[in-house]
């Protein structure tokens, strides 16, 4: 089964560190959406490896039997990813087991290089929790301790105990991420248990942001709309927050398609469907990247300008911001100002630069802008067609010393 999904290198680096990590008396195994993903018949994404053993001990001897290289280790976790030769990259964990507490979605780690049952026992659905075993003396034997290859067969999403979504309710959507992107059911009893947590939702209590931020991505980034309607109707956003906006989805999806905005689409959709003031302390603990701050901010501090603006001043007010934050706002309130700054104006650019101003005699840099400005203004009336145009509009200007 290996042999048939992973190519042959893969197989034969497999092979190979079993062979070292077996005769450094530690065990490994295939685990997570791997195995799910191989028995499913397609390629997997990502190479998990349980260790039964100390993967950070074990990184020396890898390195020195292996061309690869370290990209990263956690020690109190003792995980560690490894690029090898062909860009396979593998993440090792030592096996563990966890405690969950106080923060839902962050466990405590125990136990590490446990036996492969218990690592197995911590993890969220019975799919996700086979093992095929990379050791030399059965390589490629698939381990089932809870039934999983019997759900995957019925395409059925079972967690392996009670107390799973109060452990981790990231889970919830990790449920409802499968069940869309593979067609799978969730099993009665598990069902039960994700409507009784979220009936009971406590608000107050905290979920780890980092998990949530990941799951949502990937939920939206599932390429079509209604999934965004079933998550509403099915209340999963409770997971976050009692309170989300209603905004229309094909509204959403025009804008985001017509207006060409495709670069962070599970973004836009997280944040139209979020951004409310009583969910900012929601959104804030995502460790947000530097463009995705910057989305927010123009997003909240905007000026509701919604009478009638002239091209130009449309152009000035919005060209400063994120093409994503504009669709954010437009599917948060009709603004018509926006939509003809995404029909007609964003894509207008000039095609002088500062050498060509700097060629023409143009004296000072601080005068750059007030001349874009005006080329701008003259361009988005039509009267600029093409660079020799816009240069001689800007002799024109230092002729008749109008900047
Ligand atoms: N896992 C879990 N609970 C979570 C997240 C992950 O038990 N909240 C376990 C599952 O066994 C999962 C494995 O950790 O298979 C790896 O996690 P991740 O890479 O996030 O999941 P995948 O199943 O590989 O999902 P995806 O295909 O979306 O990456």
């Amino acid at each position: 089964m290996i042999e048939s999904f992973f190519d042959l290198q893969s197989v034969k680096l497999f092979r190979g560190l079993s062979k070292v990590i077996n005769a450094h008396g530690a065990n490994i195994f295939l685990v997570g959406g791997a195995v799910r993903d191989l028995l499913l018949g397609k390629t997997p994404t990502d190479v998990d490896i349980a260790v039964i053993g100390d993967v950070i001990s074990l990184i020396p001897i890898i390195r020195d039997n292996f061309f690869c290289k370290v990209i990263k280790t956690q020690p109190e976790l003792k995980t560690a990813r490894i690029d090898f030769e062909n860009h396979i990259c593998i993440d090792f964990a030592s096996t563990r087991r966890e405690l969950y507490g106080e923060k839902k979605g962050i466990p405590v780690p125990s136990h590490f290089g446990c036996s492969l049952k218990d690592d197995v026992l911590r993890r969220d659905f019975t799919v996700n929790a086979l093992a095929i075993s990379l050791n030399s003396y059965n390589f490629g034997q698939l381990i089932d301790f809870v039934g999983g290859q019997k759900d995957l067969e019925n395409k059925v999403l079972r967690v392996l105990h009670d107390n799973s979504f109060n452990d981790d309710p990231t889970r919830i959507i990790r449920a409802f991420k499968f069940a869309h992107r593979l067609g799978f059911k969730i099993e009665e009893h598990t069902q039960e248990l994700q409507d009784k947590y979220l009936q009971n939702k406590n608000y107050n209590e905290v979920v780890s942001p980092m998990r949530i931020k990941k799951e949502m991505y990937d939920v939206f980034s599932i390429k079509y709309v209604e999934i965004i309607k079933d998550f509403v109707d099915k209340g999963i956003y409770k997971v976050m927050t009692d309170k989300i906006n209603d905004i229309d989805l094909y509204k959403a999806k025009q804008i985001i398609y017509d207006y060409n905005i495709t670069e962070n689409i599970p973004y836009i959709y997280f944040m139209s469907l979020f951004f409310r003031e009583e969910n900012f302390p929601i959104i804030r603990q995502f460790n947000l990247t530097k463009q995705e701050v910057k989305v927010i901010h123009d997003v909240k501090f905007a000026t509701a300008l919604e009478g009638k603006l002239s091209d130009i001043d449309i152009y000035r007010i919005y060209s400063s911001r994120t093409k994503e934050s504009l669709a954010i706002e437009l599917l948060l309130k009709e603004n018509a100002n926006i939509k003809r700054y995404l029909e007609k104006l964003a894509d207008v650019k000039i095609e002088i630069a500062g050498e060509d101003l700097f060629m023409l005699g143009v004296p000072e840099s601080s005068m750059f802008s007030t001349i874009f400005d005006k080329v701008m203004e003259e361009k988005i009336k039509g009267n600029l067609p093409d660079k020799s145009s816009e240069l001689r509009f800007v002799r024109q200007l230092l002729l008749n010393h109008e900047v």
